[in-house]
């Protein structure tokens, strides 16, 4: 399935080269930031934001403004025809044809890639449900370039809910393209990090271990990227409550720490940084988040520059195979059409990487 567009769904769809420049566009606009203001004159940003955000959504919008650009969408789909049952591509199909480009966030794996079947503009990938978040991920790699100089070579220890937490899963596959990185994977059992990634990372050759234990690790870290567990996505209320309070960084963990370390978080923050942590100037996760507007500044920009020739659809129709994953947009969205793809030497579904099913094991 061909588009005209490019779309921005997961980051390793791009060559690292690729990256490094948007990356370093993003650090030109936040050391000059009045060259830009007219860059996007007369162009529109959609916002379909089908779950809650603070940082993605008015990033993205401030980015937009900030560019000269003007802006149009929802944060509520109740206030929108979604709720009287409109499917993701009408919706996709009509705002797309009021805009430039769509920046959709979704709670189904996959959703991105679904709207973007569909949409006649540029589709960027706020957030798929626990699957990816790719502009997060530029924000975190170019908060490393200001930062610490480097994208490589760095000891990186991801805490917290590694399962559920679609900003991680991003950053490994991105930090693991990188040479020497090694990562550190601190969870519960109940929260490790999902196997795909995991293989992935062996494939990629980076060192990695998995550890209980923040104190054990922090000092060894260069980067530790804490996370908050993903309530929303729990399947009850008590498996929540059994994980929520089991890792806080505190001043006290951070006497253990490098003198250099970078403490970084996608936020909100719940309850797993205190907020002593906030004066230590280690604590970065404020400045991320205001590196993300730059980044995604130059996302914007990019995109709208850049004509694709790449096929949105890679993988094969195969009538006996399913995905039975329930969060996968193509649980809801039926009409998708399914494909699949090989990965990591298993056939998997093409919109939420989970791995396909035959049709007679159901
Ligand atoms: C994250 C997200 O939405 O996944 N936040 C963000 O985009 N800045 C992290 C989270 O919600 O925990």
């Amino acid at each position: 399935m061909e588009s005209r567009y490019s779309h921005f769904i997961d980051l390793n769809d791009y060559p690292v080269a690729w990256w490094n420049k948007v990356i370093k566009l993003g650090a030109e606009i936040y050391a000059h930031p009045q060259r830009y203001i007219q860059a996007c004159a007369g162009k529109i940003m959609a916002t379909l934001f089908y779950e809650p955000s603070t940082r993605t959504q008015m990033s993205f919008q401030s980015a937009m403004i900030r560019l000269g650009g003007s802006i149009i969408g929802f944060d509520n789909p109740m206030s929108s025809s979604v709720s009287k049952g409109e499917n993701l591509k009408d919706t996709t199909k009509v705002v797309s044809s009021y805009s430039d480009i769509l920046i959709i966030r979704h709670p189904m794996a996959g959703s991105a890639k679904a709207a973007a079947l569909s949409a006649d503009c540029p589709v960027v990938n706020a957030g798929d449900g626990g699957h990816l978040h790719p502009t997060q991920t530029l924000t975190d790699l170019l908060t490393l370039h200001m930062e610490k100089k480097r994208l490589d070579h760095l000891t990186i220890g991801l805490c917290g809910d590694l399962l559920y937490g679609r900003t991680v899963h991003s950053l490994c596959k991105a930090l693991s393209c990188y040479p020497g990185n090694r990562f550190v994977l601190i969870s519960t059992p109940e929260l490790r990090m999902p196997k795909y990634i995991i293989k992935m990372l062996a494939a990629s050759g980076c060192e990695y271990r998995e550890e209980a234990s923040l104190d054990d690790a922090i000092g060894e870290l260069d980067v530790l990227y804490m996370t908050r567990i993903q309530r929303e996505r729990f399947a009850s209320e008590k498996e929540y409550l059994a994980q929520k309070d089991i890792y806080c960084l505190t001043p006290d963990k951070m006497l253990h720490a490098k003198s250099d370390l970078a403490v970084l978080h996608p936020l909100p923050r719940v309850d797993e940084i205190a907020v002593a942590v906030d004066d230590d100037q280690r604590a970065l996760y404020f400045k991320q988040a205001q590196y993300g507007m730059y980044i995604r500044m130059a996302l914007i920009m990019t995109l709208l520059e850049s004509k694709n020739t790449q096929p949105l659809l890679h993988g094969k129709e195969q009538p006996a195979l399913c995905c039975r994953n329930a969060k996968c947009i193509s649980s809801c969205e039926t009409y998708l059409p399914s494909r699949f793809i090989e990965k990591d030497g298993r056939i998997r579904c093409e919109y939420c990487e989970e791995r396909a099913e035959t049709i007679d094991s159901i």
